[in-house]
């Protein structure tokens, strides 16, 4: 079949995310046949390079063959039960790496990162009535985005998402952000912040953050300060901090997790996407052996949580994430030649590698500079972000070079104004070349065309 006729079949009954189906009247929909390495291929034989990984999942390629061996084996063995009252021993592999690697005591399962946050505000808000205070109200900050259920939703502040459905969402208060990563403009935010802590911060359960990089607020960046500031104003207030790491965390920030860089640990922390690799859906909530103990006691006292997904802690899920995790202890990744494979002592760790592939991005994104129609160029570990000029919305100049891309082979996918790069780290120097190279055309020939 060619990529027309599975377009308009699938156009006939599927109903596909983020998008004005209208939009496909003229907007090719891409069938795709098969993914490998950075390369997504298409029914007729065309490559595009994932820029975006799949909307931030992928971390090393598609049809990674070690994630794919270690998820057959899974298959051949158990592929789910139950996780009330049974387990399973990737569950308990999982769980115990994972909370050596970040220091947490207990992981809570679920399967996408919305779940996981509408579990931590629950978690948060329950703890609190575990310990008799009800505290209805939650902290989030302005332009951040948590997904798209109802209680992911009210937390976030992306008008395009939310607006719409405010009538519905729980109640919620935005706290101000920096203008930028300067000293003077963190300290102006936490100032305004503690006021309104003061005012309210009875009644709240929990601040919920995205920490270091706003991904779906356009690549909003802090500064490790505002962080800081933030966990020392929950501390002071007594209320949890959830770190929402589940697009940042896994190296996307330039370290493991993107607390680390400002030296913090929050309340509950929340991972997804890059967990399995991009493979499959899964998400922890991480917490501390304090939160789990406000849970813990006699049955008849009715304080357990109280949340539950048929697919908790899937185990083909966990198998893809427990083989993610071997490739960051044992990958080796070279971006100059795109070698990739698993050794007992890698020369070069996959974080090393990233650092490599990032600072060159950062060095060939220079020249978009040059544009008129380039307004900053900014970049936090494997995540660079181009913003061009204020074009009104209703222009969509984002999907002309959304379009650009994809007819020279790159998959970019606009925020508004803002184009970005967050590709797999087993991208290779002239991947990076051909995948910056197309976007710099693509920006610069909206200037001509304007
Ligand atoms: C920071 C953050 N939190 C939560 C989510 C929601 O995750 P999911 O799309 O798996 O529900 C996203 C998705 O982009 C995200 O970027």
């Amino acid at each position: 079949m060619k990529n027309q006729e599975i377009m308009l079949k699938d156009l006939k009954y599927n109903w596909h995310p983020c998008t004005q189906m209208k939009d496909h009247e003229f907007l090719p929909l891409i069938p795709i046949k098969k993914g490998e390495g950075v390369y997504l291929e298409d029914f007729e034989g065309n490559r595009y390079i994932d820029a975006i990984s799949s909307w931030w999942v992928n971390l090393f390629g598609h049809s990674n063959h070690y994630i794919n061996e270690k998820i057959k084996t899974q298959l051949e063995t158990l592929e789910h039960v139950i996780f009330a009252g049974f387990t399973h021993e990737g569950a308990v592999r999982l769980g115990e790496r994972i909370c050596k690697l970040t220091g947490f005591d207990k992981v809570f399962y679920a399967d996408n990162g919305s779940s996981a946050v509408e579990i931590a505000i629950k978690m948060s808000f329950h703890y609190w009535k575990n310990k008799g205070k009800i505290r209805p109200l939650f902290f989030s900050l302005e332009n951040s985005y948590h997904g798209e259920t109802i209680g992911a939703l009210s937390v976030g502040d992306v008008g395009l998402y939310k607006d719409t459905y405010k009538e519905i969402l729980i109640k919620n208060i935005t706290l101000p952000i920096p203008k930028d990563e300067s000293e003077e403009e963190t300290n102006k935010a936490l100032k305004k912040t503690r006021e309104i802590f003061e005012k309210y911060h009875k009644d709240v359960s929990a601040l919920i953050i995205e920490p270091l990089i706003q991904c779906a607020g356009y690549m909003k960046m802090h500064s490790s300060l505002f962080i800081k500031g933030l966990r020392e104003l929950c501390d002071e207030f007594d209320i949890h901090l959830i770190a929402d790491e589940i697009a940042v965390g896994f190296g996307r920030s330039g370290s493991m997790f993107a607390c680390e860089q400002a030296g913090i640990k929050p309340d509950f922390m929340l991972l997804s996407k890059g967990l399995t690799g991009g493979y499959l859906p899964l998400s922890l909530v991480l917490t501390t052996n304090e939160v789990y103990m406000a849970f813990y006691c006699d049955y008849k006292e009715l304080k357990a949580f109280l949340h539950s997904h048929s697919y908790t802690a899937n185990p083909l899920g966990i198998a893809a994430a427990n083989a993610t995790l071997d490739i960051f202890e044992r990958g080796e990744v070279f971006f100059e030649s795109g070698e990739f494979r698993i050794v007992d002592k890698p020369r070069r760790s996959v974080l090393e590698n990233n650092k490599l592939i990032s600072e060159y991005i950062w060095e060939k994104m220079q020249k978009f500079r040059e544009l008129p129609n380039v307004k900053e160029i900014r970049q936090k570990g494997m995540i660079s972000a181009i913003e061009m000029i204020d074009y009104p919305w209703e222009k969509r100049m984002g999907l002309r070079v959304y379009e650009w891309g994809l007819k020279n082979g790159v998959l970019l996918r606009p925020l508004g104004n803002v184009i970005y790069f967050m590709p797999p780290y087993v991208i290779n120097k002239e991947e990076i070349d051909k995948m910056v190279d197309v976007a710099f055309s693509g920006i610069k020939r909206l200037n001509e065309l304007n």
